[in-house]
């Protein structure tokens, strides 16, 4: 996920700035990151504003620091937030690298997008209010290039095979996201006219780019000057636990905590998975399991907990404070990035069973990184690899070494998250923009970006010069032949 921070002309000369952070409410995890930045912001003695467009009127806005602005946009759009995630229990069964299902995924979520700025720019009476606020920094989140590479699977930079599949992803992304930008794109040209500049053009201009991401968690990846990664933003104290939670945890020395995050419930897991999950807690009998599972009274659950002494089910858990509990031995997880950002500042050995999105890329850079194991969705029906998994990443010490070093060099970094944040945007604050920073690359077109035009001049080059030369040492090997028969003849 990525957030642009775009400049106005003006800007006041006190210290204290007036910002406008765009929190468009579609999805916990991006509402809570951007929700973090508006709130430090405010911390940091700064008038922060956050315009909330409700898209999920069920869904947390993440920030309550700053003044907020709540945009209602009615039920059209609300059903469209619906019918772009469809069921949510499609998250387990459907393929990593689906270019019929991205297309499908991206034209519902375009769809949704469209017809919430539709909504929002029917306001006139707020776009007027926001223009005369003159906010010194805007901030609207850029959920266009949030997954680069996002489909990928296990990625091997030596294998042809993988550099291709990471190829195509590169293609599919765009997919994914294009059409959904164009015709948000088209409401702007057909309200302020042809000349309203595309978002490819504004955002090539912004101040900053703000990256959800920790680069000490991931693959190591060329970027730009502008792009400032502050991964790790909504990441929350622990506390301690109240007594029932204390019970659980120290009820047996060891506890492993199953979640599949907040988008796709485990009570609509298939019963195939939900028993193999079963079967990996019965195998491990001197540990105590918890599962955050929605729906802890429903037929299976009653069931399971009756058959499981060591498995409790819970709609809800303290899940930072039990990750900082010194019995917690693993955790099982999507892959999210908060839950990537908890085992590693937790040193929690994790076993990751990514769905979609940024979700396999994260795993893998934590697999690649020697703090977790993954598994694919596919072999979460299967307990025999749920088991020697989890067993790998308890008994190995080498997991929660790698994590304790991560760990500490996470809470040692030389500038921290929160900071950057606040610096780079009182920065912008003051500057706007530097055409330092504006990659050039913005006004190349796909030739000259690929260099296909020297590529293809050197090709043509190439064959040229090959030509000539076969040629002429045809003319010459002719003209040796010819010399040998006519001494041939002569002898
Ligand atoms: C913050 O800005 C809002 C308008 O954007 C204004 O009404 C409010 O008075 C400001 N608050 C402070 C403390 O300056």
């Amino acid at each position: 996920m990525r957030l642009l921070l775009f400049l106005q002309a003006c800007f006041s000369i006190s210290f204290a700035f007036k910002i406008l952070v765009y929190n468009s409410k579609y999805a916990h995890s991006h509402s809570n990151f951007i929700g973090s930045v508006a709130d430090i912001l405010v911390e940091a003695g700064h008038n922060v504003t956050s315009l909330i467009p409700v898209l999920d009127v069920d869904g947390k806005d993440g920030t309550t620091k700053s003044n907020k602005i709540y945009l209602d946009l009615g039920e059209k759009v609300h059903q469209a937030l619906h019918d772009s995630i469809g069921k949510h229990d499609m998250f387990f069964y459907t393929p990593y690298f689906d270019p019929v299902g991205t297309y499908m995924g991206g034209k519902a979520m375009g769809e949704m997008f469209e017809s919430a700025c539709a909504e929002t720019l029917k306001n006139e009476e707020l776009i007027e209010r926001l223009r005369e606020e003159k906010y010194d920094v805007m901030m609207a989140e850029s959920f266009d290039m949030c997954g680069l590479g996002s489909y990928m699977l296990k990625f091997d930079v030596h294998s042809m095979y993988d550099r291709a599949l990471n190829l195509i992803s590169e293609f599919l992304i765009r997919w994914f996201f294009y059409p959904g930008r164009w015709k948000v794109e088209a409401l702007f040209k057909q309200k302020y006219g042809k000349d309203f500049p595309d978002f490819k053009e504004i955002s090539s201009n912004v101040a900053y780019v703000f990256a959800n991401s920790e680069p000490l968690m991931e693959f190591g990846a060329p970027t730009m000057s502008r792009v400032i990664a502050i991964g790790g933003l909504g990441a929350k104290e622990p506390k301690k636990l109240d007594e029932y939670w204390e019970g659980v945890m120290t009820k047996r020395s060891k506890v492993v905590l199953i979640s599949f995050g907040s988008v796709a419930p485990s009570e609509e897991l298939a019963d195939d998975k939900k028993q193999s999950i079963l079967k990996t807690v019965a195998a491990f009998p001197s540990m105590t399991f918890i599962w955050k599972y929605e729906n802890p009274e429903d037929e299976f659950a009653l069931a399971a907990k009756k058959a499981h002494p060591n498995l409790i089910l819970s709609k809800w858990t303290p899940q930072h404070d039990l990750l900082n509990h010194p019995n917690m031995a693993a955790f099982i997880s999507h892959g999210g990035m908060g839950s990537c950002m908890e085992v590693a500042q937790r040193a929690i050995p994790g076993l990751f069973i990514p769905l979609f999105g940024d979700q396999p890329k994260n795993a893998w850079a934590m697999e690649y990184n020697g703090l977790a194991k993954v598994i694919s969705k596919f072999d979460l029906v299967r307990p025999e690899v749920l088991i020697v998994n989890l067993r790998e990443i308890i008994e190995n010490k080498k997991y929660r070494e790698n994590g304790k070093r991560l760990s500490k060099m996470l809470a040692r970094k030389p500038f921290s998250s929160r900071d950057l944040l606040i610096k780079y945007t009182e920065f912008a604050a003051e500057f706007g923009p530097s055409s330092a920073l504006r990659p050039q690359s913005c006004d190349m077109s796909f030739i000259e970006y690929h260099n296909l035009d020297i590529i293809v001049a050197f090709l043509i080059f190439g064959v040229v010069a090959i030509s000539i030369l076969v040629a002429i040492t045809a003319k010459i090997a002719k003209r040796c032949l010819r010399r040998d028969s006519v001494k041939e003849k002569r002898s």
